[in-house]
């Protein structure tokens, strides 16, 4: 070979090497020849657990069945399905999970022999970000409409109430009073009903002032412990030092009222339920998982239950006007849209996490209100330091944006991190890799073991590996027996760098 060739050569693999998206290059039988480093870390593979194999390990379902079919279609009778075209496919990565991606293939000859060459574009990010826009945009519209109409109908309501109360004085306490009655009565359901939709559409009147959370929630306690009535124990977790924050009072204590209900709801048998608050900062880093709030200070108010849950889909239009699964004269629907838009208005929001079966965290943020003449020290994220040496964590989270972030960031803190995406897979997996300093583990994922189950296993069989849970349902406050008897800890999610980094090196000593 020339040097010239030779020179050629590696530019060329340095192309390969550079690409960003992954290219994969197959035999006309589908074995893999060659793939870029792109290809194999986005398929969480390792180079040599890559080449030689059928391609069909990197399809989910359907698609891999069909794989050769496809394959030997086109090569015998050259009709094109993805060849010299490009779709929009789905993937699948070692961990199991799978993901939207774009495909494009092209084919090549050498020395007589076919080759197709595929190049993938990961989806993920922009399908997540293309729903939460779609989810944004519906939420907007939805506020839209229902202000409208609120708005118009509390003015007909207006002008019914009026009349009806002069009907009332000019009838006296003649025979029709109680029909009067009924009507006015209406009339005042009917402005229940225009007042929380103007709240979610964020048109309520507000009437701001310097709050203290604590106060709101203590001041709540005896008339909610009557509301709640004897099977809920009712509890509280009040921070210390409390920020204030500055918001409209009967709307917070309204809201909280709502939150209240629905824990009470999800616990027809009875449970626990603690209301929380603390001081919370959000920095910059948390804010791509989840509906955060912008980056800031503020005032959090929780509230936890220890009921049912909400399945998936509830948990996705929970926010939604009108979303009930509650029975007809039960739920209006209305109630968290309520609080997401006073929170909203006030320049907070709303978050929600719920595990079926364990129970739910309703989180509202209202901004911290900066005590007189002083500016809030808007937090910049801080520098944080590498708390780990080369350790080796598995970390287990069903989420696969919460699952990415935590592996870059313990990667970031200088750890070594492996990922699975259940318990299932965190036990086989426990299994076969040694080496393992901690599992950093969700508490509650889909399949048949839990966090608990996880670190049970840990305990049993690796009694020298360490545990850290993470959850964002509030378990520490209504579960910290069962933590405690079995000496785990647990990080609430959402937690910051520096949070993280502490949990982790304390779990680990
Ligand atoms: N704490 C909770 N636990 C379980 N599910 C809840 C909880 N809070 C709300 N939900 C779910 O969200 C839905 C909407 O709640 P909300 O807006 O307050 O309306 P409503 O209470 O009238 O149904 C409820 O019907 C229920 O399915
Ligand atoms: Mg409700």
């Amino acid at each position: 070979m020339s040097s010239s060739d030779n020179q050629q050569e590696k530019r060329l693999e340095a192309i390969l090497n550079s690409a960003v998206d992954a290219i994969i290059a197959i035999r006309k039988d589908g074995i893999i020849e060659a793939a870029n480093p792109a290809a194999t870390r986005l398929f969480q593979y390792n180079p040599d657990e890559f080449i030689g194999r059928n391609v069909k390990f990197l399809m989910p379902g359907p698609h891999r069945t069909n794989h050769d079919g496809y394959l030997k279609s086109y090569v015998e009778t050259g009709r094109r399905k993805i060849i010299g075209i490009g779709r929009d496919v789905e993937g699948l990565r070692k961990d199991g999970s799978v993901f939207p991606m774009h495909l494009s293939v092209g084919e090549f000859e050498v020395d007589g022999e076919q080759y197709f060459t595929g190049i993938i574009h990961d989806l993920s990010e922009r399908k997540a970000a293309e729903n939460a826009l779609q989810q944004a945009q519906k939420m907007d519209a939805l506020g839209q409409l229902t202000g409208g109409i609120a708005h118009d109908f509390n003015n007909l309501l207006t002008v019914i109430t009026g009349n009806l109360e002069l009907l009332d004085m000019h009838l006296g306490d003649g025979s029709h009073k109680e029909l009067l009655d009924e009507a006015l009565e209406a009339t005042d359901l009917g402005a229940r009903l225009t007042h929380g939709l103007l709240a979610f559409a964020r048109r309520s009147s507000l009437d701001p002032e310097t709050i203290d959370a604590n106060e709101v929630a203590i001041g709540l306690t005896d008339m909610l412990q009557r509301t709640l009535g004897p099977t809920i124990n009712l509890s509280s977790v009040l921070g210390s030092d409390l920020w204030s924050t500055k918001v409209d009072r009967a709307q917070l204590e309204s809201g909280l009222v709502n939150l209240a209900i629905n824990a009470r709801d999800a616990m027809p048998k009875g449970g626990k339920l603690v209301i929380e608050t603390r001081n919370a900062v959000v920095d910059a880093d948390q804010q791509d998982v989840d509906l955060r709030p912008k980056r800031g200070e503020y005032v959090q108010l929780s509230v936890t239950d220890t009921g049912h849950g909400m399945t998936p889909e509830a948990l996705q239009r929970a926010l939604e006007p009108f979303f009930t699964t509650k029975e007809v004269g039960r739920g209006t629907g209305l109630g968290l849209s309520m609080v997401l838009g006073f929170a909203q208005q006030s320049g907070g929001h709303l978050t929600i996490y719920s595990e079926m079966g364990v129970g739910t965290t309703v989180n509202m943020y209202l901004p911290r209100q900066p005590e007189d003449g002083q500016q809030p020290a808007l937090s910049t994220t801080p520098e944080v330091k590498k708390t780990g040496n080369g350790e080796t964590i598995l970390v287990v989270e069903d989420d696969l944006k919460v699952r990415k972030l935590t592996i870059s960031r313990l990667e970031r803190l200088g750890y070594r991190v492996h990922a699975a995406i259940d318990g299932e897979q965190a036990r086989k997996m426990l299994d076969i890799t040694p080496g393992i300093d901690l599992v950093f583990t969700d508490l509650v994922m889909p399949g048949e073991f839990s966090g608990y189950d996880v670190a049970q296993y840990v305990q049993q069989h690796y009694p020298e590996i360490k545990m850290l849970l993470t959850s964002g349902y509030a378990e520490e406050l209504t579960r910290s027996d069962k933590l405690q008897a079995n000496q785990l800890k647990l990080l609430r999610k959402p937690y910051r760098l520096q949070e993280l980094a502490a949990a982790v090196a304390e779990a680990m000593t």
